[in-house]
């Protein structure tokens, strides 16, 4: 297995020991989050349900047997929530949707306790904004979102995708976020935009970062 993806392994696994036996679960997207669910699936350890964020990661936690729960049929907030970043900073500020899952996972990072961001070292930025920021649209808004979004200095890309809510992302290259929270409202308020992928008013509350070294856990000041 090549190196990033050992190391994405070694994150999920150490995130295991946030898992709560016999409470509901929140589950993101992505490789990282792949790793974890083999993880979880063969540690043994029994939640009472996971609230997924994807159609890609709910086929992967049915496969091995685990159940899913609708989040509409569940109590109002998430003990855990687990999943990978495109990129953070030393604020737990994040670039997610790399996987076009942004809009679920923003629903369910907003109704975890705890938000446990499992990444390899190469997710640790100091300014965000390397990876291209994705923009989750309403499909007829593609073009007015996208001349918004140059006008705030970035160049928006129409990915070849259609999320799970139906709608297109933008993924916008060019920024350097150095004011991430002032960024997510100002892209929030441009009408057609579902949700953009920075997670900054409510970011990571713990990162299991995974180094050569072995894995580095730290909590948000
Ligand atoms: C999906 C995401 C993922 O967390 C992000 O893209 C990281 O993916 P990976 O674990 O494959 O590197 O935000 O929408």
């Amino acid at each position: 297995m090549e190196l990033q993806n050992q190391l994405k392994q070694m994150a999920a696994k150490a995130a295991l020991e946030y898992v709560v036996e016999g409470e509901y679960l929140g589950v993101g997207t992505g490789t990282t989050v792949g790793f974890f669910i083999t993880e979880l699936a063969t540690s043994g350890k029994k939640v009472k349900g996971c609230v997924s964020s994807s159609e890609a990661t709910t086929r992967q936690l049915l496969a091995y047997g685990i159940p899913v729960c609708d989040l509409n049929d569940i109590v109002d907030y998430l003990p855990v929530y687990i999943d990978g970043c495109d990129e953070i900073d030393g604020n737990f500020c994040m670039i997610k949707g790399g996987g076009g899952a942004l809009t679920r996972e923003k629903i369910l990072a907003s109704l975890a306790r705890t938000y446990v961001c499992i990444a390899d070292e190469s997710k640790l930025v100091p300014v965000l904004g390397r990876f291209p920021l994705p923009v989750e649209v309403i499909p007829m808004a593609v073009g007015v979102v996208s001349r918004q979004l140059k006008a705030l200095g970035g160049e928006p890309k129409l990915r070849d995708f259609t999320t799970d809510n139906g709608c297109k992302i933008l993924d916008v290259s060019g920024l350097q976020i150095t004011d991430p929270v002032a960024l997510e409202e100002k892209i929030n308020q441009i009408p057609g935009v579902v949700t953009v992928g920075l997670f900054a008013r409510r970011g990571a509350d713990v990162l299991l970062l995974a180094t050569a070294d072995g894995v580095k856990e730290s909590a948000a000041l």
